[in-house]
């Protein structure tokens, strides 16, 4: 059994010589552990605080060293004492692991474990803190988040809450709900992706890819009763070719308000202040003709070109006025789908608005193709950082 002995020449060739003997016979020992009785006692025998094999290199090889002989003795006895804990820590794995496999698996394993084991432990303790770092990049909100957020705080500061609904609708939802009746050619204005093999199916239980933030109106007027405030953010998709303007995936932001007494003037201020805020207390608003099923007026709201002031440039395509999103008094006849609810078109009103993301990011940002929103080109993304 190996034991400590005294040194008397502490000259590295000698110093080498004691250290090879200590590490050879750490090396038997611990290819004799095969269990974790064993691998206890070995433990004990090398690393015990008192008398174990460390603690006497420690006093008998460090403590003991002459002056001169002291810096270089502690850096070895240091390398020497991850080694050995290295070793012990390796043989307490393969006691626990490798004792357990049958002969032919344990062939030529076990000393190539030791190996790797013991190695990769010294490596631990060599940790070069001077290496450059693992640098991981920030990201950003994409430019479509951005804008949606700045749109909903904007409606957040005036009362609105934030509702939202599936992405994969119902025929119900997406149109009969919102007025838009089986077979009605409003219908074809919304160039609608269906999903294939519904044909079994009624055609309101019918599914679709929503055309259109608004069905969140009617699972927002199934939830809560009047009054109620709330915008729906999110994904919709229409089938339509990408190009510079378009894109079959895109996002919008859906308003709904209802309340007793509440008139088109309200919806007229609400969106004159939410415009203002979004482009600019310059901006000016107009309120323009136009046609929704759910909606009773309709109107497609324009602002004065924010590039050209309203004097006409290639922005606004010389109008002086840029369109931007659809809204309208809600259609009694949508109310009435909630009139047990709370929704009796009789006693309530409301109006409803529903605007897209990146339309108005466009506008904000001077961005000319829809397109770049969905690449994941970082040079694009990182402007909006
Ligand atoms: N849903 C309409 C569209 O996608 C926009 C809209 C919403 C219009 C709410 C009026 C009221 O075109």
């Amino acid at each position: 059994m190996y034991s400590v002995p005294k040194l008397d020449d502490y000259s590295p060739a000698a110093l080498d010589r004691a250290i090879g003997n200590l590490r050879s016979a750490l090396e038997q020992e611990v290819s004799a552990v095969k269990s974790e009785a064993d691998h206890e006692a070995l433990r004990i025998r090398w690393r015990a605080r008192t008398n174990g094999i460390l603690t006497q290199i420690n006093d008998q090889w460090l403590k003991a060293a002459p002056k001169e002989a002291k810096r270089d003795v502690g850096q070895r006895v240091n390398e020497l004492k991850t080694w050995v804990e290295a070793k012990i820590e390796a043989a307490k794995y393969l006691a626990d692991h490798f004792e357990p496999l049958s002969d032919e698996e344990k062939a030529g394993f076990r000393e190539r474990a030791i190996q790797a084991i013991t190695e990769a432990r010294v490596a631990r303790e060599r940790l070069d803190i001077t290496l450059p770092g693992i640098r991981r990049p920030l990201g950003a909100e994409h430019p479509v988040v951005k804008t949606t957020n700045e749109i909903i705080g904007i409606f957040a500061k005036m009362g609105y809450s934030v509702e939202t609904g599936p992405e994969i609708e119902t025929d119900y939802y997406n149109f009969e709900s919102m007025n838009f009746p089986p077979n009605h050619p409003a219908r074809d204005t919304q160039d609608t992706i269906f999903i294939a093999g519904q044909e079994s199916k009624p055609q309101r239980d019918r599914l679709l890819l929503r055309t259109h933030t608004s069905p969140v109106q009617t699972r927002a007027m199934e939830k809560h009763r009047p009054p109620i405030r709330v915008v729906a953010p999110g994904k919709v998709h229409r089938s339509d070719t990408p190009d510079a303007s378009h894109s079959p995936i895109f996002h919008q932001v859906e308003g709904l308000a209802v309340d007793t007494n509440i008139t088109f003037s309200d919806l007229k201020g609400t969106l004159d202040h939410a415009m203002k805020e979004l482009f600019g207390s310059d901006v000016k608003t107009r309120f323009f003709p136009s046609f929704f099923p759910f909606t009773e007026p309709s109107a497609d709201v324009q602002v004065t070109c924010f590039k050209c002031g309203g004097k006409g440039c290639r922005l606004c395509k010389m109008s002086g006025w840029i369109e931007l999103l659809g809204c309208g008094m809600v259609n009694p006849k949508v109310l009435a789908f909630h009139k047990d609810n709370g929704y009796d078109p009789e006693k309530v009103s409301g109006f409803a608005f529903g605007m897209g993301v990146e339309r108005i990011a466009m506008l904000k940002y001077g961005i000319d193709d829809i397109q770049l929103f969905f690449h994941g080109d970082v040079r694009f993304l990182e402007q909006f950082a």
